[in-house]
């Protein structure tokens, strides 16, 4: 008899990492195959959603305007419990680190459902970078019956908490999956990545600098200061243009409107689709970036990407030499940004197209283990 995989997810990043295996799942006739959506985010979601086209069987709309952890955990945990109770799995697959994805670990855990965890080992050793996700991510490593570690990295730091090694298999990251499908896409239909061309036009000359930031630790003075870098960069450097989709947590929109707006060469847009957000790295010189997912792909478009963390659970990228921490200080981003746009040598030994996270097969592997498994 076919396993029932229950297939979790409810924000952008996780349905950008997911949709590879939902599609891996659904070709594979072993499976009966059920996608619930949380809808943590919504707009930026269902984004997703629509380019991978993926219709989920439930979505739980629970997205709340600034929405609170504890408010979003509570409503998760009783919303996937009784999705987990109307289909009865045999596996619930989730990935990374969000909300969504612990309350999802955890209700299945309260009903003894197997655990098949995506992205699995990712640490920073540091519960407050980034916050909450490093112990969202160890506590769904202590629930998952499977892990599915993207790097050699991430296995070993499994390994190192004692999860049964048998358990820990190294797939790769989705993510990569995820970029070479959208690729594919665009080649085959460049449509679907051509609504940056005012923005070219616009810029057309300036070197370009792609920038996203909305890591909740930030919040407050991290933000402020990424919001002041740019205005400094924007004013130093007339040959340059910020390109800058805006994460629509009111906390993240407020700082940038207020401190970015009447700058020629800042352009603070709407969340890009990922069809056009690929486009936007594949325009910049440089990614400058709080996010998770942008570290692990800009080094595999070749693209120096400047981290605004004091740390990072991706050291990967770090250690290859295409990514560099610069933390949240003001003239720390400011001065880095100067380097590697004056310094050649220091901008081509970081913009080597490299990728440590993954080969593009992650899917395929998972789809296989999760069949392994039973
Ligand atoms: C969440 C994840 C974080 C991930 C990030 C990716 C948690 C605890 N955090 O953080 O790990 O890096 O998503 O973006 O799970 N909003 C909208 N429209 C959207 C999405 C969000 O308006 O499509 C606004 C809403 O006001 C919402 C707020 O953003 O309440 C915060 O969303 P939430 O998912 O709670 O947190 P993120 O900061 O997005
Ligand atoms: N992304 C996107 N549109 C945007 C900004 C980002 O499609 O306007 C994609 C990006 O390519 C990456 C993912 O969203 O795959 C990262 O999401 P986010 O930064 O929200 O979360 P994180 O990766 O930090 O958890």
């Amino acid at each position: 008899m076919a396993q029932t995989v229950l297939v979790v997810f409810g924000t952008r990043p996780e349905a950008i990492k997911m949709f590879p295996v939902v599609h891996a799942l659904k070709a594979d006739g072993r499976f009966r195959v059920v996608t619930c959506v949380s809808a943590q985010h919504r707009g930026m979601l269902d984004q997703v959603l629509a380019i991978a086209g993926i219709v989920p069987d439930h979505d739980l709309d629970l997205m709340r305007p600034d929405q609170t952890l504890d408010g979003l955990t509570a409503a998760l945990l009783t919303g996937l419990g009784r999705v987990m109770d109307a289909e009865k799995p045999d596996w619930v697959v989730v990935q990374g680190d969000t909300a969504t994805a612990m309350a999802g670990a955890l209700a299945a855990y309260y009903r003894k459902i197997r655990v098949a965890h995506v992205e699995a080992g990712l640490r920073s050793h540091n519960i407050y970078h980034p916050w909450p996700e490093e112990v969202n991510r160890k506590i769904i490593g202590t629930i998952a019956a499977l892990h599915f570690a993207p790097t050699e990295t991430s296995a070993a730091a499994l390994r190192a908490e004692n999860v049964a090694p048998a358990t820990i298999h190294v797939t790769g990251n989705t993510v990569i999956d995820a970029l070479q499908w959208v690729t594919a896409r665009i080649a085959a239909e460049p449509a679907l990545a051509s609504g940056l061309a005012e923005i070219e036009r616009r810029f057309a000359g300036k070197r370009i600098i792609g920038v996203t930031s909305h890591r909740r630790e930030n919040f407050g003075g991290g933000l402020e200061a990424i919001a002041q870098a740019i205005r400094t960069i924007a004013e130093a450097r007339p040959d340059v243009a910020l390109v800058f989709p805006v994460h629509p947590n009111p906390n993240v929109h407020a700082v940038m409107d207020e401190a970015l707006a009447g700058l020629a060469n800042v352009a603070l847009i709407e969340p890009l689709d990922y069809p056009h957000f690929a486009r936007l790295i594949a325009l910049s010189e440089i990614m400058l970036t709080d996010s998770g997912g942008v570290q692990e792909e800009a080094p595999a478009l070749g693209k120096p990407v400047l981290v605004m963390r004091e740390t990072t659970e991706r050291p990967e990228g770090v250690e290859a030499g295409t990514a560099r921490l610069v933390g949240t200080d003001k003239e720390r981003i400011v001065t880095e940004i100067f380097t590697l746009l004056d310094d050649k040598a220091a901008y081509s030994a970081m913009a080597r197209a490299h990728n440590p996270f993954g080969d593009g097969h992650a899917a395929a592997r998972i789809t296989e283990l999760l069949h392994n498994a039973g």
